[in-house]
């Protein structure tokens, strides 16, 4: 049966896992979130994955949208798979719930993890553990893979129980900031004027102003912007400027920029 996989991604590794599902599914279309919200082209599969990259313990807003507006899609199998560094905490859990009350049956959701993208905490980690960290990733996608094509039920992976406490408040309290959280980017002198931070944001949160990004409050926090801008000009606070970009490896910035249906 044909499996329709979308993905919502900032650096890639979301596109990454859904391209590799979909492979190895095989009659199985990818399609980008950002894209869909906008122009809801028609899907026919009855089978439906959604890939998302876990966001401050949680579920990205875009994601919340997507299952509100996707319930029409009425899915005769729904799994899931939540992208993350190592903290998918209880996002998979307030997934499923999110899919019960909009009349979805979530039968299986994964967490997958790949190098971390939070550039405000870090920059990219060495290229050799960036490689492990995808090979140990393509093996969980290898073993999540037989529950999918059996149309299993199976329980969602969740976090230890008293830190996912913790982490269901940090995720009510940051959420409600993340719009304006954009008010941390700023660009440094390298700004070339190439507009691909316009390009890549999912949500046109930037404006160009006099050949420069502004962002204008709507932001999803994706870090697309901050992570593609080939000079590095953007920054968010005061210490990113020496930190080393992240995107996943195999994805190209045209990935990003032509967000319509991909059938590779
Ligand atoms: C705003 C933001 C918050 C994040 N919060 C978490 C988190 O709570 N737990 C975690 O393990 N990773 C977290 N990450 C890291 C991403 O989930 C991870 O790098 C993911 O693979 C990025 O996927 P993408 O490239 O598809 O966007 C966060 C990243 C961003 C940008
Ligand atoms: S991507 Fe970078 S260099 Fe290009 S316009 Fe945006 S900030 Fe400037
Ligand atoms: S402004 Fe940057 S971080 Fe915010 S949604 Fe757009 S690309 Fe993502």
């Amino acid at each position: 049966m044909k499996t329709t996989v979308f993905y919502y991604t900032g650096t890639g590794n979301s596109l990454w896992v859904a391209r590799t599902l979909a492979k190895a599914l095989g009659e199985a279309d990818v399609v980008s979130i950002a894209s869909w919200l906008k122009d809801k082209q028609p899907i026919t599969s009855k089978v439906i994955g959604v890939v998302f990259p876990v966001h401050m313990w949680g579920v990205p807003a875009p994601i919340l949208r997507f299952i509100r507006e996707s319930k029409a899609l009425s899915p005769d199998y729904l799994f899931a798979v939540a992208v993350d560094a190592g903290q998918v905490a209880n996002t998979l859990v307030q997934f499923k719930r999110l899919c019960k009350q909009n009349g979805l049956k979530l039968s299986a959701g994964y967490e997958v993890q790949l190098p971390s993208n939070y550039l405000p905490w870090g920059g990219a980690v060495a290229k050799e553990l960036q490689e492990k960290i995808i090979a140990a990733a393509a093996q969980k996608i290898a073993a999540i893979l037989p529950v999918i094509q059996n149309r299993e039920e199976k329980p969602v992976d969740k976090g230890p129980f008293w830190p996912g406490i913790v982490f269901n408040l940090l995720y009510r309290v940051s959420f409600k900031q993340v719009r304006t959280m954009d008010g941390s980017f700023w660009v440094d002198e390298r700004c070339n004027s190439c507009a691909i931070c316009r390009q890549v944001c999912p949500a046109e949160n930037i404006k160009m102003e006099s050949g420069k990004p502004a962002w204008q409050h709507h932001c999803e926090q994706c870090l697309a912007c901050i992570q593609w801008c080939p000079q590095k000009a953007i920054q968010y606070g005061k210490k990113t400027a020496g930190y080393e970009r992240y995107h996943h490896p195999e994805i190209k910035l045209t990935d990003m920029t032509n967000k319509q249906v991909d059938k590779s």
